[in-house]
Formats: C-alpha cells, sequence, structure tokens
C-alpha cells in the first residue's frame, strides 16, 4: 500500500495518509524513514481496535514496559493516559521533556492514540531536537560533544505524576535516576538529548557551571521556531521519537483519554 507523508512547516513533524490496517512490512521501513526526518508522525481517522493498535507498535519496535501508569486491562503494553472531567491542576505531561529519559535504557518511540478526545481538547507542542542542534553555534557544539546529563524521574515534571498518586492514594512510585550522552544520532544527524522536566545536571561541572548550562540549552531547544502545536482527534495516533524532539502538554478541561506505548527501537 502507498502512504502518502506530507511534512509540516519547517520539517518538524509530518502528517501521514494511510489506514494502518492495510499495513505492508514496506510501510514500516517508510514511516521510520519518516520518524527519522520529521521527529514524528500523527495518522488520522484509525479506528484501531486495542489488539490492532499492539500489532502494529509490534512491528515498529518492541513494545516497553512503563513503571509509572497501569496496563490496560487484558492488552498488556498500552497504558492508559487519562484527565477526568473534574480533574484540576497540571495536564499529565504538561512542561517540557521527553519520555522516560530518566531509565538508562529510553524508550526510542511513543506511541499515543485518541480514544476519547472533544473538540478543541488540548494540543500536544513538539520541538526538534535536530532543528535545535543544528542551530547551535560550533563552539556550543564542541563543548557538549562528549557531555554526559543526569536524569531524574523526580525532576521538576514530576509534579504531575505526584499529583495524581495522592489523588488516587497509590502510594509514591520509585524514583528512577540515569545518565546520558546530550548528544545523540538519529539517522545521520545530531540531535540534543535534554529533557528539561528530568535533567538536573551535566556531570563533572560545577553546580553553576551545569545550571547556567542547562538554563541556557533549554531555553534554545524550546526556542518557538522549532516548534510545532499538534491539535488531537479521536482515533488520531501520533508516534514521535524521543531521541530527536521534546513535547509538552498544553492545559485544557474535561476527560480526554488516551492509550500509550512505549517502544524500544
Ligand atoms: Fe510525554
Amino acid at each position: 500500500m502507498n502512504i502518502k507523508i506530507e511534512p509540516f512547516k519547517n520539517n518538524i513533524g509530518a502528517s501521514i495518509s494511510f489506514n494502518i490496517k492495510l499495513i505492508e512490512p514496506k510501510n514500516i521501513n517508510q514511516i521510520k524513514e519518516a520518524l527519522n526526518n520529521y521527529g514524528f508522525v500523527c495518522f488520522r481517522d484509525q479506528n484501531l481496535e486495542p489488539a490492532e493498535y499492539l500489532k502494529f507498535a509490534n512491528q515498529l519496535g518492541k513494545i516497553k514496559e512503563y513503571p509509572m501508569l497501569k496496563d490496560l486491562e487484558n492488552h498488556k503494553g498500552i497504558t492508559v493516559v487519562e484527565r477526568k472531567e473534574n480533574d484540576k491542576g497540571k495536564s499529565y505531561g504538561e512542561g517540557w521533556h521527553t519520555d522516560s529519559s530518566y531509565l538508562s535504557k529510553t524508550p526510542k518511540y511513543t506511541c499515543l492514540m485518541g480514544k476519547v478526545v472533544k473538540k478543541d481538547q488540548g494540543q500536544t507542542l513538539f520541538a526538534s531536537q535536530l532543528a535545535s542542534y543544528e542551530a547551535l553555534d560550533q563552539k556550543t557544539k564542541d563543548k557538549i560533544e562528549s557531555l554526559i546529563g543526569v536524569f531524574s524521574s523526580a525532576g521538576p515534571i514530576s509534579i504531575t505524576r505526584l499529583e495524581r498518586e495522592a489523588e488516587r492514594g497509590t502510594g509514591k512510585s520509585k524514583d528512577f535516576l540515569a545518565e546520558h550522552s546530550i548528544v545523540k544520532k538519529v539517522g545521520s544527524r545530531k540531535t540534543l538529548y535534554l529533557s528539561p522536566g528530568h535533567t538536573i545536571a551535566i556531570k563533572n561541572l560545577s553546580e553553576e557551571e551545569s545550571k547556567n548550562l542547562l538554563n541556557f540549552l533549554f531555553n534554545h531547544q524550546t526556542k518557538k521556531e522549532f516548534q510545532t502545536s499538534f491539535s488531537w482527534e479521536k482515533n488520531t495516533i501520533v508516534i514521535w521519537d524521543n531521541h530527536s524532539v521534546i513535547h509538552s502538554a498544553t492545559p485544557f478541561q474535561g476527560r480526554r483519554l488516551m492509550h500509550r506505548i512505549i517502544l524500544d527501537a
């Protein structure tokens, strides 16, 4: 089956017109190539049952367990991200981050499918870290080439998780800490791998140097010029490469429910 790929502005994200139920093996490579080029891809109007969604995801990578949320009953590998009708405070995932960067083996891709979404109910902002890396001056690129970042699940974004755990009375889940190179390679290009919600320090720098460099890079990587704002609809699937985009949920009210799968490459 032929797929039609239409990049968004500045090649940050792309829309793929395609019926996932008719997928062929060659399409998987086309989707991965689009992810390498554009960081995230979306598929509209995909009415997939959980088993069909898992089957599709399984072809893109190895389904990974997510330690912070429960699996959907009878469908291991799908976690439910839900905001209830009367939930207050921040949305889950509000604040710039890349998923699970506090794990020593980070997920390559995240898939998110809108199951209950009302009209105009929240966007996800994506910022291209291919673009942000390429826009750095050579001096900064040289400086950060071999630096290692420290990533924590107790970083600034954890507040949304902690609120959720408190509301549900599930108790505090375990915190995770990991170290990663802050420059990664995706395809033939380099990316800036930092997660403002999780990166708490740069190794082997003084506390002040680390703080200043992180502030500068966080500010740089979230500039408007690297961003695309994506609007959700029911039955939309978005897949992103956690190594080449960072993302942030935006505020909204009312019930919204998504099915999420994370994958190793
Ligand atoms: Fe996220």
